[in-house]
């Protein structure tokens, strides 16, 4: 046996990190993980439809399925495993009192199509859940079923769109500023709306009078991102708020960091009309981006009857679903329908016992903490990195790349140093505002010890890099299952299926 020329070792594996074939690599015609009697002849109706030829699956037995699985996994990183520092995306801890009442067999097996007599309780929970939330935000509505932060922006402005058509008076642009998260300027321009930039200041907040400078009766509105994705907070909301309602648009506020002010900040009194909240960056669901998620949309009064359907109301006999826009309950004037039932149960189910085991004053002490965790970092890398604002930040700390200066060593590469280091990397490259950016979230439940280990690290990169090592750097990551990837051929030609090997001779073309 001759060692593996990249591990050194015989097996080709390192120490407990196992490397084996794909599973479409290990398949054996025959084998099989189930033994299943041969079906009994059905008459169906599939016709031309009915499959012909084998579905491709590869042969596989139990234990090799749970092996590549298991073995998957631990080549992963997870908030369970360490420190997550990615900024904007807050990767929070998730208690396992959540996941231990999610499953609860009254809620988990749920169905959503139960007759509503059978489904008071859950009615309940997604109605008490809402209360919280208009209770936090100081908001008088909610729309329960969007299912992720982003699907809350689309539910918003479809609202405002909704609310300008029904005076008659539809608008052409949405202002966003340069410090807005990606998704918004998205969300606008997917709903047909002009999206006009607007510049950050030398603080890192909107430049007030460039914002002043864009309206017009044209503008259906403004988007904020509150605390910003510089991790600053907006403090000229008010300002911000009556200038677009004095030329009759709408504010609306991403509230996906509402993790940095939640207990201390009402966003209903800063003016804003309609803002979505991330359930897994605030509330502690599990992340899923794009679903399934949940991202649940406050409303103001004057935007709170276009909201989408279905939503939970207090019936005569009881909890009872508002499923079209006509009859008891009804508005008359809803947008329509986002998604298919009534929201994601199991994230509302996990928000709210998390909301429920904490209580106002825990919740009140998270957002503390996570700000208190971030500007510890700020406080403890300030000399040796660069930050990007002066002055204190809220629940995430933005550096540039200044400390990295002449020394050969890009955001990419001290991120993939980070890695041989045993951390998931820190954003980079966002906020677009700055430089090579670098954006930290430690969020609340790290404590000092782990932070210090965190900053240990972070200040002895700074210093190799500062000390001319850049090839170091370069190199980076070296202890990882596969080595640095070439990141434009994986985005320009991502190989996204598995194909058999050309047989030997076969010329490719
Ligand atoms: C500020 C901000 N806005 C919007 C989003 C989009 O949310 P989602 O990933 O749930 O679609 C995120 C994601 O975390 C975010 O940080």
């Amino acid at each position: 046996m001759v060692p593996d020329p990249v591990t050194g070792t015989f097996s080709g594996h390192r120490g407990l990190q196992l490397e084996e074939p794909l599973l479409f690599e290990q398949d054996a015609a025959g084998r099989t993980g189930v033994d299943l009697p041969e079906p009994p002849a059905v008459q169906d109706r599939l016709g031309a439809l009915r499959r012909r030829g084998p579905i491709g699956l590869p042969g596989l037995s139990e234990p090799q399925v749970v092996r590549h699985y298991t073995r998957l996994s631990q080549k992963n990183y997870a908030i369970d495993m360490g420190l997550y520092p990615l900024g904007s995306c807050t990767m929070k801890h998730n208690p396992r009192l959540n996941e231990k009442l999610a499953r609860l067999p009254g809620l988990g097996d749920l169905h959503p199509m139960q007759p509503l007599g059978t489904v008071q309780g859950a009615l309940e929970l997604i109605d008490t859940l809402a209360t919280w939330l208009k209770t936090l935000t100081g908001m008088p509505a909610v729309a329960m079923s969007p299912a992720a932060g982003a699907h809350g922006e689309l539910c918003g402005v479809m609202t405002i769109r909704a609310a300008l058509a029904d005076r008659g008076d539809p608008r052409r642009r949405i202002l966003v500023p340069e410090s807005a998260h990606g998704t918004n300027p998205a969300t606008a321009a997917a709903c047909g709306y002009i999206v006009e930039a607007i510049p950050a200041n030398a603080r890192g907040r909107v430049d007030l009078a460039a914002f002043k400078t864009k309206l017009g009766g044209d503008v259906a509105g403004i988007m904020i991102t509150n605390p910003n994705t510089c991790g600053l907070f907006e403090n000229d909301m008010l300002e911000i708020a009556e200038a677009v309602h004095g030329i009759g648009g709408f504010l609306y506020c991403d509230g996906a960091n509402f993790n940095a002010i939640v207990g201390r900040v009402r966003p209903g009194d800063l003016g804003i009309d309609c803002m979505h909240l991330n359930l897994h960056k605030t509330f502690s669901t599990p992340h899923g981006g794009g679903g399934p998620g949940s991202g649940p949309v406050v409303l103001s009064q004057a935007l709170a009857p276009y909201a989408p359907l279905p939503f939970v109301v207090h019936g005569p006999d009881g909890f009872a679903l508002v499923e079209h826009d006509r009859g008891a309950g009804a508005t008359g004037k809803a947008f329509g329908r986002l998604k298919s039932f009534h929201g994601q149960m199991g994230m509302f189910v996990r928000a709210l016992a998390y909301m429920m085991s904490h209580g106002a004053d825990g919740l009140r002490q998270a957002s503390g903490d996570a700000v208190l965790n971030a500007n510890y970092l700020l406080a403890s890398l300030q000399d040796d990195l660069s930050p990007a604002f002066p002055g204190p930040c809220m629940h995430e700390v933005l550096f540039d790349d200044e400390f990295l200066t002449d020394t050969g060593v890009a955001t990419l590469d001290f991120a993939k140093a980070l890695i041989d280091e045993g951390y998931h990397p820190m954003t980079m490259y966002f906020p677009l505002v700055v430089h090579g950016a670098l954006l930290v979230e430690p969020t609340e439940s790290e404590s000092k010890d782990s932070l210090d280990r965190f900053v240990a690290v972070m200040r002895a990169l700074a210093a190799r890099a500062k000390s001319g090592d850049a090839a170091y750097f370069h190199e980076a990551p070296r202890l990882t299952p596969r080595r640095r990837l070439d990141e434009t051929a994986a985005a320009r030609h991502p190989v996204l299926r598995w194909r058999p090997p050309e047989p030997m001779g076969e010329a490719a073309e």
